[in-house]
């Protein structure tokens, strides 16, 4: 049954003036697969005020993490900036989604697609030790506007690589390739850009994609989504569904909802 619990801050972490990650506690029963999101949010004027976050942390984390841009008149993100440890936020227990690795055909690489606050469920998903079992190659590629935003660069690239239990296959397997359109940086230009002139590719030494090799998620704003998606379409690719296991898999980021 979804339920509306209560759990605990235990740790907020400011990247800069828009984007800031938390940490709550988990009871034990809540239980979701890398990639989900739930529903969270506050108690506005006796109300609870819901929005759907897509989970950062791996589902046999003791806690939970979410990403979250700060809207300055958010109805929601306005109010959750301010949260601290040892305040009490509120969360559905019914975490869901699409982007699931179990929702795409077998396949050589994965490519995780993100902008802004969409590189959340990717954070999770590549501490899945399945799912580089799944995939001979792991490809985070994130596109912001300034270098600022680039968030989890030191968890993606130093932590994670360290990881006592899986860092090798990490070391082994998982690229990761951050991109910036509004400052100058050693990767610049939208996903969609480098993607269509074959950067991203020459740049990480591995071959063009193919409908029998290559698999895709995407995460990011809606215009993102849907340009990828269209040139995805057009080459052959096909967006799984809920009973149909697919190419690619989509979720919007839930950025502009304030
Ligand atoms: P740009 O700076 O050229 O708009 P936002 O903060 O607006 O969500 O954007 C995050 C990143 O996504 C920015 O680098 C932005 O580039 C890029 N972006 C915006 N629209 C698209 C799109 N249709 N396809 C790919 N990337 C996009």
């Amino acid at each position: 049954m979804d339920s509306l619990i209560s759990e605990q801050v235990t740790h907020v972490h400011h990247w800069n003036d828009s984007l800031f990650s938390f940490r709550v506690s988990r009871q034990q029963g809540l239980r979701f697969e890398n990639g989900h999101f739930v529903m969270l949010g506050l108690e506005v004027e006796g109300k609870p005020l819901m929005r759907a976050y897509s989970i950062a942390s791996a589902n046999y984390a003791d806690e939970l993490e979410f990403f979250s841009i700060k809207v300055p008149d958010g109805a929601l993100t306005s109010r959750l900036q301010h949260i601290r440890k040892g305040d009490k936020i509120l969360l559905r227990t019914k975490p869901t989604g699409t982007l699931i690795a179990g929702n795409l055909l077998p396949g050589k690489r994965l490519y995780l697609l993100s902008t802004g606050t969409g590189l959340a469920p990717f954070i999770s998903i590549i501490q899945d030790p399945a799912v580089y079992e799944q995939f001979e190659q792991v490809i985070l590629v994130h596109g912001v506007r300034t270098v600022s935003e680039l968030a989890y660069q030191d968890f993606i690239q130093r932590e994670l690589p360290e990881n006592e239990f899986f860092g090798d296959v990490v070391r082994e397997k998982l690229h990761y390739y951050p991109t910036v359109t509004r400052e100058p940086y050693r990767n610049t230009g939208r996903i969609t850009q480098l993607l269509e002139s074959g950067k991203i590719f020459s740049d990480l030494g591995l071959p063009a994609p193919n409908v029998d090799e290559d698999r895709f998620m995407l995460c990011g704003s809606p215009a993102m989504l849907k340009d990828i998606s269209n040139s995805l379409d057009n080459l052959g690719y096909n967006n799984a569904t809920r009973s149909v296991q697919g190419h690619y898999v989509v979720e919007r980021a839930f950025v502009e909802q304030g």
